[in-house]
C-alpha cells in the first residue's frame, strides 16, 4: 500500500490493463483526477503495442508499459512473470482489467488475490465469454447491462462489486446495445474501483462484502 505525508490520505495505486481503445481506461483516468477519488491510475500495461488506449494514457501523461505476449508463445505463466515483475515494479495496489484480452493463469490470480478488478459487459452470471451484446439480443432478454468483479481462476466468475442494468429496446442491434452499455460501464468501473480502494468491497473467505455506494 502506498503512503502519503502526515495530512494525506493514501491514495491506492492502480494499474489498468488494456489491449485496444481504452475507453473505461480513460473513464478510469478521469475519474481519478478528483482530489477525493480514493485511488490515483500509475500504470497502464497493455500486451498490444498498437493498442489505441496507450496514445490515450500518454497524453494524460500516465506512465504507460507495453508487454507484448506473442514472444512468449505458449508460455503463459513466463508472460504473466514479466507483467507481475513490472506491476511490483510501480508498487501497485490494484489491478484494473479493461478489454484486457488474455486469460489470466491461476499462478497471477493467486499472486494478486482480491487486488484485481474485471468489467465484462453483461450481467454476470449471464453470457460469459465474448459477444455479449448478439448473444443477449438473440437469447431475446429485457434486461442486459455491465459488471465489475474480482478476477478468479475462472472466466468470468469472481464475487460482483458492481452492477447495472439496460434495458434491451425493440429494434436494438449489437451496436446500439454495447454503446448503451459502455455509457453504463463508464459511470460503473470508477464506482466499483472506489469502493474496493475504500475496502467497502473486498474479498473474504466467503466471497464479497460490499456495503453502500455501489
Ligand atoms: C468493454 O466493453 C469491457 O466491458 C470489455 O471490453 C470492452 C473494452 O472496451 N471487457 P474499452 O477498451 O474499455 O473501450
Amino acid at each position: 500500500m502506498s503512503t502519503g505525508g502526515a495530512n494525506s490520505i493514501a491514495k491506492k495505486r492502480v494499474a489498468v490493463l488494456i489491449s485496444g481503445r481504452g475507453s473505461n481506461m480513460a473513464a478510469l483516468i478521469e475519474a481519478a483526477k478528483a482530489s477525493d477519488y480514493p485511488a490515483e491510475i500509475a500504470l497502464v500495461l497493455s500486451n498490444r503495442p498498437d493498442a489505441a488506449g496507450l496514445v490515450r494514457a500518454r497524453q494524460a501523461d500516465i506512465a504507460t508499459a507495453i508487454i507484448d505476449h506473442t514472444p512468449f508463445g505458449k508460455d503463459r505463466e513466463a508472460f504473466e512473470r514479466a507483467l507481475d515483475a513490472q506491476l511490483r515494479a510501480h508498487r501497485i495496489d490494484l489491478v484494473c482489467l479493461a478489454g484486457f484480452m488474455r486469460r489470466l493463469t491461476p499462478w497471477l490470480v493467486t499472486q494478486w488475490r482480491g487486488r484485481i478488478l474485471n468489467i465484462h459487459p453483461s450481467l454476470l452470471p449471464q453470457f460469459k465469454g465474448l459477444d455479449t451484446h448478439r448473444r443477449a439480443i438473440a437469447a431475446g432478454v429485457t434486461e442486459h447491462g455491465a459488471t465489475v468483479h474480482f478476477v478468479v481462476a475462472e472466466l468470468d466468475a469472481g464475487p460482483i462489486v458492481a452492477q447495472e442494468r439496460v434495458a434491451v429496446r425493440d429494434g436494438d442491434t449489437e451496436e446500439t446495445l454495447a454503446a448503451r452499455v459502455l455509457e453504463v460501464e463508464h459511470r460503473l468501473y470508477p464506482q466499483a474501483l472506489r469502493a474496493a480502494a475504500e475496502g467497502r468491497a473486498r474479498v473474504d473467505c466467503s466471497g464479497t462484502t460490499t456495503a453502500g455506494g455501489t
